[in-house]
């Protein structure tokens, strides 16, 4: 009997700009020190793209001290971990993740082009002015997220006209899946016109048809084994961003505890929480959401001034999101709020990223 081969297809390549990574994945950021030097080099090492998320990183270093200067120590912060992640990773494509939404964004994104980034990624607001704040090297490629076909043409068409520059790929973020905050309101959340299988191929083929050079789509939210970046490529993507099955890696960067957080996590403990910076946002119901919901004390004062419009330090109103992060990030799961993409609850080990890395490209079934 003739004997049907079950060879998996090796991953294709994911060209953006001047960079080829060798299989279509990128890190997604993952903020307040979740993905910073470990996970963004270990990422760049197995010929991903290795993300470090700029949002408050100095919290956790040596440069930040209670009431001086937060944004000049996120500076010093982020040129520190750009430097540990070239070092760890001398020829991976390593970039960063810059929230338009964060006071210091210009400067996050200056810091960035002019230490090493390779890529910039940059979402939470439509990063209008990316362009002007990346002049400092030409050849970072420069990735907007977006959550429609309408906010990738109305960026496509401003870069166009002020800068005479279109964007190097789209990352679109379903947020019926993804962690983190989210790109669409409570009322939007849920509904399948805005999830990927809706919007990647409706991009892709705008991108294909409607744009001079084709600009990659690389979908977000939701990617967990091989089938759901096949799922992906078939849809149109060109590579897929990936960030909650990182979270239980030894080389993520944060503290153990906030790991086991997602290995405890059962079906139903993924929650949708209201985030100061007015966006919803999906975490884990820890006891930080448990005492949110009843109305209880949670981070109520504002800790680092970080977002350019806080409903904590404007109105009194919600939390400190960046203390509460902060918390989790450094293993207090008391005070702690821990963002997550709905898939999380998968994970039941920790892992290497390469032997995740090692699933992703023989197509194994997940080993969690
Ligand atoms: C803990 C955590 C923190 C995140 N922080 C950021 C961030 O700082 N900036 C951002 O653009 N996206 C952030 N995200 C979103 C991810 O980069 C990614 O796009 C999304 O989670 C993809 O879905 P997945 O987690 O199902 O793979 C975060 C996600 C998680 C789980």
């Amino acid at each position: 009997m003739e004997s049907v081969s079950t060879e998996v297809k090796p991953l294709p390549q994911l060209k953006i700009g001047d960079y080829t990574m060798e299989v279509p994945i990128i890190q997604g950021g993952m903020g307040i020190r979740i993905s910073a030097n470990g996970l963004a080099a270990a990422v760049a090492n197995e010929g991903g793209a290795g993300i470090i998320a700029t949002v408050a990183l100095s919290l956790a270093s040596r440069y930040y001290q209670k009431g001086k200067d937060y944004f000049r120590a996120n500076i010093k912060a982020l040129i520190e971990e750009l430097t540990l992640t070239r070092e760890k990773s001398p020829k991976g494509i390593i970039g960063t993740n810059c929230m338009v939404a964060i006071k210091d964004y210009e400067a996050m994104v200056r810091t960035s082009v002019e230490n090493g980034a390779q890529m910039i990624i940059s979402g939470a607001g439509l990063p209008l002015r990316l362009p002007e704040f990346a002049q400092a090297n030409p050849r970072a490629a420069l990735i907007p997220i977006v959550s429609s076909l309408r906010a990738a043409k109305l960026l496509t068409k401003r870069w166009m006209k002020l800068y005479k520059r279109i964007p190097d790929a789209f990352v679109f973020e379903d947020p019926n899946v993804a962690g983190g905050h989210l790109g669409v309101n409570r009322k939007q959340l849920f509904d399948a016109q805005h999830g990927s299988d809706r919007v990647v191929p409706e991009l892709a083929e705008w991108s294909r048809k409607e744009c001079a050079d084709e600009i990659p789509i690389i979908t977000a939210g939701g990617v967990w084994d091989r089938k759901d970046i096949d799922h992906a490529l078939s849809l149109g993507a060109k590579g897929v961003q990936m960030a909650s099955r990182f979270l239980c890696t030894y080389e993520c960067d944060a503290h153990p505890n906030f790991k086991q957080a997602f290995i405890d996590a059962k079906e139903g403990d993924v929650v949708i929480i209201d985030s100061p910076a007015g966006l919803p946002g999906r975490a884990i119901n820890t006891n930080f959401t448990r005492t949110l919901f009843r109305g209880g004390p949670v981070a109520d004062h504002c800790f680092a001034t970080c977002l350019e419009y806080c409903l904590c330090r404007e109105e009194k109103e919600a939390f400190c999101v960046a203390a509460a992060l902060h918390s989790a990030q450094q293993g207090d799961m008391t005070k702690g709020l821990v963002f997550t993409g709905t898939n999380a609850i998968r994970h039941t080990k920790m892992m290497h990223i390469s032997e995740i890395f090692n699933e992703l490209r023989l197509g194994l079934p997940a080993c969690s």
